[in-house]
């Protein structure tokens, strides 16, 4: 994720598209630069860190110009450096361009371009020079074949110096809005850039490019037909329009991951080989097939991804594999060699117990691989290799997208492992369909909002609870129960099923409900007879049950029904009832969602 601002009039360029930069700092931040049209070329600026370092780069100047594009990077392709902070330039200058998004075949596009000086290691720059191949003194049309070839997302936005008065603007799974002044026009990421100018705006959809001058914007599809746009009044303050109109990051970021989870599988399966490729792994087949276990470190919601993790490279890559709580693992003399494969996992790439982890496991010679949200972070860099989730910025504490994320990606590299050994090709196959097919599930779970906050308010009055989930679902009970504890405040414990009666069964009482995920798999009649004893002892039950199971709804006070999937991807759904169901819960008992009380986002002590 990052921020796009332009804007086109009468104004001077640079003060409004700095002051939109920081209102999409949000999006991202670990670069920014500025590109404004000038009679000589096109003046362009660009600086690693925060909005402040451009702006202490620009010395206090304000380069003249009336037309300008702007850019906030949340690094996805190449290192955190002033060479890939965007804008990016071709045709030697005379072509700017700010991208949001990822072009998954640059590879491809770049040895068709051929013999291109490249300045960054990015994918934008590859499109840069893509459009200015197809130029012939009309941009937008240079614009559209570029895009007709590109396989990927794309909120874009370019300007070409021998067409000083345009700016075009391109949309395809990054949002990009326009706003209408008087004789000006403004672009961003979101409306919060324009929302002191204009609160009139018109939102570009998916395939649709965009020709912005002073006084016209003309919108086409890609096959270059004309299309007549509504325009919106926005009603939303500054801070409103950030989280797009949701009253909390957290609900935002939970209600963002079916994108954030195609970001994250996009490019990296291969539905006819029913594999993954993350070349992060930095090995040779050879070697992959020399691993002999894999331990996966991390702390808190990153440590519950990791338990999935372990679930599918037994399953489906027959490795032993532990997960260890990265504060434990390096006071327990852990026994590791050169075949021994370790995955550190992390959102912000900076908690210093698992940063420590990776370092001892490094000493130890274990081969260390990374799980990381944020580009160049010190795991990111620290690691031997590994991949980065593409969740984009998270911003409430409770973490939420950056789980689902951590899960698809130890799903991949489990099936990439398990294809060189045991997996066979249509099984593959089901599991790589199974994944494409997680999104549109995921909405169906997310249009239950409504359903979830209702159930949500029947259980404020509860002091405890209990969590419980068999098999790849003991460790949603136990996310379930984490995010409950985190942001609502309320004590939560999470058993496996199997294991109450050894102990939390005495607690049950009608004061102590149980939240139960109780979908169709294997282990779904063993749980079900949990839910009976459940019931036994008077104690409320909220299910997490399987679309079409209707018999198990006399066992619930309370039920959502998720959609079926494979097993394995179930974390992947069943996560997100509970995700909604903690923060209603929360807004209820009036907390602070998104920065609750003593937690932090990033832990760097120990
Ligand atoms: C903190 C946060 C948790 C997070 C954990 C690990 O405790 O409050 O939400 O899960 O750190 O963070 P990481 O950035 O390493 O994933």
């Amino acid at each position: 994720m990052c921020g796009i601002v332009g804007y086109i009039g009468d104004k001077q360029a640079t003060p409004i598209l700095l002051k939109g930069l920081r209102r999409l700092e949000y999006r991202g931040y670990d670069s920014a630069g500025i590109a404004i049209m000038q009679p000589d070329g096109i003046f362009r600026e660009r600086s690693v860190g925060k909005i402040e370092k451009l702006v202490g780069k620009l010395q206090g100047q304000t380069p003249e110009g009336t037309v300008g594009i702007a850019h906030t990077r949340w690094a996805t392709h190449g290192g955190v450096t002033e060479a890939n902070a965007h804008p990016h330039t071709a045709a030697d200058g005379d072509l700017v361009l700010a991208h949001n998004g990822i072009i998954e075949n640059y590879r491809e596009l770049k040895k068709e371009l051929g013999d291109v000086k490249y300045k960054s290691e990015t994918d934008s720059e590859v499109l840069a020079h893509l459009i200015a191949s197809f130029y012939e003194g009309d941009l937008r049309k240079a614009v559209m074949k570029a895009l007709a070839r590109v396989r990927g997302t794309y909120g874009l936005v370019v300007m070409h110096r021998k067409e000083p008065e345009k700016i075009i603007a391109a949309r395809l799974g990054s949002p990009l809005v326009i706003g209408i002044g008087d004789h000006e026009h403004y672009i961003a990421s979101d409306p919060t850039p324009m929302l002191a100018y204009t609160k009139r705006v018109t939102f570009l959809d998916d395939g649709e490019v965009a020709e912005v001058t002073k006084d016209n914007v003309q919108t086409f599809n890609l096959k270059d037909k004309a299309i007549t746009k509504h325009i919106e009044e926005i009603e939303w303050n500054d801070e409103q329009a950030q989280k797009q109109g949701f009253a909390h990051f957290m609900l935002k970021e939970i209600f963002d991951q079916p994108t954030v989870f195609e970001d994250a599988i996009r490019g990296r399966v291969e539905a006819e080989e029913g594999t993954a490729h993350l070349g992060g792994i930095n090995l040779t087949e050879k070697e992959m097939r020399n691993i002999k276990r894999v331990m996966l470190i991390a702390c808190g919601t990153a440590s519950y991804a990791a338990m999935v993790g372990k679930y599918a490279f037994e399953r489906l890559a027959e490795l032993p594999c532990e997960v260890d709580v990265a504060s434990e693992f390096r006071y327990r003399d852990p026994i590791l060699d050169e075949q021994t494969l370790v995955f550190v996992i992390s959102q912000s790439g900076e908690t210093a117990d698992t940063l420590a982890a990776l370092r001892e496991a490094k000493r130890k010679g274990a081969k260390v691989r990374g799980i990381i949200n944020v580009i160049g972070s010190t795991i990111a860099r620290e690691a031997h290799g590994g991949t980065y989730i593409h969740a984009g910025p998270e911003l409430a504490v409770a973490s939420t997208k950056a789980y689902t994320n951590m899960v698809a990606i130890l799903l991949l590299y489990a099936l990439q492992f398990g294809r060189l050994r045991r997996v066979t090709v249509a099984t593959g196959q089901r599991i790589v369909n199974a994944l494409l097919a997680i999104p549109e599930k995921m909405q169906t779970i997310l249009k239950q909002n409504d359903a979830i906050e209702a159930i949500a308010d029947t259980y404020t009055r509860y002091q405890d609870m209990l969590f419980l989930g068999r098999g790849v679902n003991f460790p949603v009970a136990l996310e379930g129960s984490l995010k409950l504890k985190e942001i609502a405040y309320v004590h939560s414990e999470a058993y496996p099923g199997g294991e109450m009666k050894h102990g939390p069964i005495a607690l049950l009482s009608e004061d102590f409900p149980v939240v139960a995920i109780v979908t169709k798999n294997q282990l779904y009649d063993k749980m079900r007879s949990n839910i009976e004893e459940i019931r036994a002892r008077k104690a409320k039950t909220f299910l997490i049950a399987t679309e079409g199971d209707a018999d198990i709804a006399e066992l619930a006070n309370d039920i959502i029904y998720v959609p079926n999937t494979m097993e394995l991807l179930e974390p992947l759904l069943n996560t997100i009832p509970l995700q909604l169901f903690a923060y209603h819960m929360a807004v209820k008992l009036g907390k602070d969602v998104d920065r609750p009380r003593n937690l932090a986002k990033s832990v760097t002590v120990e």
